[in-house]
């Protein structure tokens, strides 16, 4: 597809060495197949270039940087080959402050042209994480966080069978992921890093938009990040990167007047 090879273009040109091989059978990089839509009702592929979560019927978070790239939201699928539900896009609202060169605010807001039934519950929205809900500490350093994506499975590895995968990765505090050996002072507050110092688990290329988060007291999900970028995949120290959902939560708020 058109649109895929101009995202990965830009993608590939960011990613600055040596690819690595993911292991055979592992997804994202080093998770699983998502079996049932239960385990993530509120995914949503945009046209297999990014992935989105569905945040009310009329609403879609992804990146900035996936604008551009899509003009239909896919939802209620576990496969890129399924069917699934199909609505066309109204408009992206990128974030005002979205800069493209540090990656801040890396945030986009899809408003659909038609509303989805969220009625029969296989297609549901996620909740969003709050300035609040980071302050009593629900996304802190070292709590477990899933990321869902139909991305690559390692690096300049395509994710041909385009099955929904998912990995779960501790969330990284920014002192940590701005260390000298990791991202140097390069992640601000519009950032949430994840992953391991190891590396070998990450989202990848592809997963951009998709939805980062962690499970709440109920054991119900609520979205911490959005897939945005990271040095390669999976790599030591290069944690995967993450536009922060409770500091674009006001904006979010305003603009779609959830
Ligand atoms: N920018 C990538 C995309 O457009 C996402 C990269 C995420 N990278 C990572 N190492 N977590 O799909």
């Amino acid at each position: 597809m058109k649109t895929k090879s101009i995202v990965r273009a830009f993608v590939l040109s960011s990613v600055l060495s040596l690819p690595t091989l993911a292991l055979a059978g592992e997804k994202i990089v080093g998770g699983e197949r998502v079996v049932s839509l239960d385990d993530a009702p509120y995914m949503v592929s945009l046209q297999g270039s990014c992935g989105g979560s569905i945040i009310s019927e009329k609403w879609v978070l992804t990146a900035a940087h996936c604008a551009g790239y899509f003009n239909e939201v896919t939802a209620g699928i576990l496969n890129l080959k399924d069917a699934g539900t199909k609505v066309r896009v109204a408009r992206v609202i990128k974030h005002p402050q979205y800069n493209r060169t540090t990656m801040a605010y890396d945030y986009a807001l899809v408003e659909l042209a038609e509303k989805l039934d969220l009625t029969s519950g296989t297609i549901r929205a996620v909740k969003l994480a709050s300035p609040e809900f980071d302050r009593d500490g629900h996304q802190a350093p070292g709590m477990d966080s899933t990321v869902y994506g139909f991305g690559d499975i390692g690096e300049r590895q395509y994710n041909s069978k385009g099955d929904l995968n998912k990995v779960t990765v501790p969330i990284v505090s920014n002192e940590e992921a701005n260390r000298p050996g990791a991202y140097n002072g390069t992640i601000d507050n519009t950032m949430i890093a994840a992953g391991y110092a190891g590396g070998g688990k990450d989202s990848c290329q592809g997963d951009s938009g998709g939805p980062l988060v962690v499970f709440d007291q109920q054991n119900d999900p609520v979205q911490v990040g959005v897939v945005s970028w990271g040095e390669g995949c999976a790599r030591a120290n290069k944690y995967g990167i993450y536009s922060k959902v409770s500091t674009g939560y006001a904006w979010i708020r305003e603009t779609t007047g959830l």
